[in-house]
């Protein structure tokens, strides 16, 4: 009888562990990897597959090509809040942090209230790591990145970082911006290059990964973005000169070899994914966070980065500031070889990638984002979205908003027109100097190891430049390209109507009084969005900050403080400490 029972518990024990096993195996192997790549800065006309034949980015379009093209990725029109956007799922008016980019010494962060990214996705059993930039604040140790839902991070805090060093200047201030999770690593990044660096630690992740959990990675590249005095630091001066000689304007030039490591970059990830049997089940996500910097019109660096034909820069709410790159590459999806002119908003990431592994999205309250994963795995023919808000910025005294193909774009008076608004800078397409070849592409890295999963009957030059064509948006802007070489300014006092679909260069103000009905409407939508919107913080720079008093780092600077708000009683021992210190400090 013993004995039986016995017997019985131990079956009962093995066919518990054996559907315990099935069900944990089954569970992690259909939740996919989620890998998505952040370039800082990338303009429209940067890659190839929106028609520039000047950069190739042939790792970059064979993701694109192979894969789904979005054509209508809307981002805000600076780092920090499409950043919040990302790791939120709401318009950044939701929080405060609608307007300009933190700089490293400001006391603001994304509130500690808001769950982010990470975090949904690690409650999915996610492993989760951020390499390269955060830029959503630091002055405390509980607003970085391994405190809120990743499990590593290493790479900087600030904006933009030096490629050589990492080190951050933010005026007056400078100091190394480089971590491992809470630990200085400048030695890591010391006379190496930046997107390398970045790289390899993406690589390590990989390779070390326990495939018993699926991987959330995020590469948040500094690359392309510009540092201090407008300098554009490449690996090596001589050997860039001689790869991309033929392009006449030298930072432009120093732009490409910068633009070629990012590049490289994805290809060294997407080949490390392969050969560490990830890829078969992985989301590959590439975009831009903010359009293209010409100019940098915040902080007067020479970008060079180029948004053309598309009407307006970073810090711009026209569609060259908003309408980012981006490219979806999966074999779990159905979308190949195509390009999508349905609406998406960075924002949507969050559910997107939330219900992509398996979570309910309807108990997520508050979000702006909208679930795209039915649109993406073909079980719905179009994208939920139709309406977006672009941004409104009191500060800026400017706000815009898309529904389909219309978009309003409002000037409070006393808005100055800007530069960033217009068809400025460097941006024009002269095919005659540079012969594009799709064989690059075709030859790339990428394409190499995405081949495995493409049909062989497939002639991927014809399909290619099939795609490139459609993603290419020149032939609809064909007045805008041809007065391209005057530089106008209609300056905006109101509210516009555009119509972005049949005019994505925004070269017509649409004043015919048929549409005032579209017009009104839009400009309730707006006045409602308004209405909700959080004020923008005045934000406190704060000389404490001063990497001088820490060793020469950027790092949390006000760790007592939290501590001393949470200073239970007086008697308190390490209270009292805490408040001496900060007496020393203030003294
Ligand atoms: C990195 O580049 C800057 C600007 O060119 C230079 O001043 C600095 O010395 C370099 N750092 C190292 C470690 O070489
Ligand atoms: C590309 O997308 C369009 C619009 O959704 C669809 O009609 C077409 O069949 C797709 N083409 C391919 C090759 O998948
Ligand atoms: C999109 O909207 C349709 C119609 O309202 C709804 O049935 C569907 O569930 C929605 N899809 C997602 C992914 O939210
Ligand atoms: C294009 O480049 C060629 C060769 O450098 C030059 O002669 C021509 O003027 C350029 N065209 C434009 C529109 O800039
Ligand atoms: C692929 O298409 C291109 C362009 O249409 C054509 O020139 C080439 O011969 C085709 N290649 C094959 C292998 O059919
Ligand atoms: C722009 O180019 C057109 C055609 O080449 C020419 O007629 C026009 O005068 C030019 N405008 C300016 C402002 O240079
Ligand atoms: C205004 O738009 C309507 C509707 O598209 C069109 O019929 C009409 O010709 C337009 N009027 C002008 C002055 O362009
Ligand atoms: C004393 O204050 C510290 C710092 O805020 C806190 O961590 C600790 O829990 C407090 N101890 C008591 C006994 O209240």
């Amino acid at each position: 009888m013993l004995f039986k029972r016995d017997l019985l518990q131990s079956l009962v024990i093995i066919v518990f562990f054996i559907s315990y096993l099935i069900a944990f195996v089954s569970s992690s192997s259909s939740k996919p990897n989620i890998i998505l790549i952040i370039a800082d800065d990338l303009g429209w006309n940067d890659v190839g597959f929106h028609g520039s034949a000047e950069i190739p980015t042939p790792n970059i379009d064979a993701l694109a090509y192979n894969g789904l093209i979005m054509n209508r990725h809307y981002v805000l029109p600076t780092c920090t809040p499409s950043r919040v956007s990302l790791m939120t799922g709401k318009y950044p008016i939701r929080v405060g942090l609608q307007g300009d980019p933190m700089r490293s010494q400001d006391r603001v962060a994304l509130p500690i209230e808001e769950k982010i990214l990470p975090q949904y996705l690690k409650e999915q059993g996610y492993k989760t790591h951020l390499v390269g930039k955060w830029h959503l604040g630091f002055y405390q140790t509980r607003f970085t990145p391994t405190k809120r839902g990743f499990d590593s991070h290493f790479g900087f805090y600030s904006g933009t970082t030096r490629y050589n060093d990492s080190v951050t200047y933010s005026e007056p201030y400078e100091g190394i911006d480089a971590h491992r999770d809470l630990s200085p690593a400048g030695a890591e990044f010391y006379r190496k290059y930046l997107t390398d660096v970045f790289t390899e630690e993406a690589v390590r992740i990989i390779k070390n990964h326990d495939r018993n959990h699926p991987l959330f990675l995020e590469i948040s590249h500094a690359a392309v973005h510009a540092i201090k005095n407008n300098i554009l630091q490449v690996r090596n001066v001589d050997e860039n000169n001689r790869k991309f000689g033929y392009i006449k304007n030298e930072h432009r030039r120093l732009f490409a070899g910068i633009l070629d490591a990012l590049d490289e970059s994805v290809g060294k990830v997407i080949e490390a994914l392969d050969s560490s049997q990830l890829l078969k089940n992985s989301v590959v996500l590439f975009i831009s966070d903010n359009g293209g910097a010409t100019v940098d019109p915040l902080w007067k660096y020479e970008n060079t980065a180029s948004n053309w034909p598309l009407r307006g820069m970073k810090t711009s709410l026209y569609e060259g500031g908003v309408r980012g790159v981006a490219a979806l590459w999966s074999p779990l999806l159905i979308h190949r070889n195509n390009v999508t002119e349905e609406i998406f908003h960075i924002s949507d990431w969050l559910p997107t990638f939330v219900a992509a592994a398996g979570g309910n999205v309807e108990n997520i309250r508050g979000i702006d984002g909208v679930n795209q994963w039915n649109f993406l795995n073909g079980q719905q023919r179009t994208s939920n979205r139709s309406e977006v808000l672009i941004n409104i910025n009191h500060k800026k005294k400017n706000a815009a908003i898309i529904n389909g193909k219309w978009k309003l774009m409002r000037c409070h008076l006393g808005h100055t027109p800007s530069f960033a608004d217009e068809y400025g800078g460097l941006s024009e397409r002269n095919e005659s100097e540079v012969i594009f070849k799709i064989e690059k592409v075709i030859g790339s890295t990428t394409n190499n190891v995405i081949s495995k999963y493409v049909s062989s009957s497939l002639n991927l030059s014809e399909t290619f430049l099939r795609v490139r064509s459609l993603a290419t948006i020149d032939k609809k802007c064909s007045e805008r390209i041809l007065a391209a070489n005057e530089t106008r300014t209609t300056p905006c006092e109101g509210d516009h109507l555009f119509n972005v679909e049949d005019d994505p260069c925004e070269y017509y103000i649409i004043k015919n009084i048929s549409y005032s009905s579209i017009a009104n409407e839009l400009k309730s939508r707006l006045d409602y969005f308004e209405s909700v919107t959080v004020k923008q913080e005045n934000i406190i720079s704060d000389w404490k900050a001063d990497p001088k008093f820490f060793s020469g780092y950027w790092k949390p600077w006000l760790d007592e403080e939290e501590k001393f708000l949470n200073c239970a009683t007086l008697f308190n021992l390490s209270c009292i400490a805490i408040i001496t210190i900060l007496l020393y400090k203030i003294i």
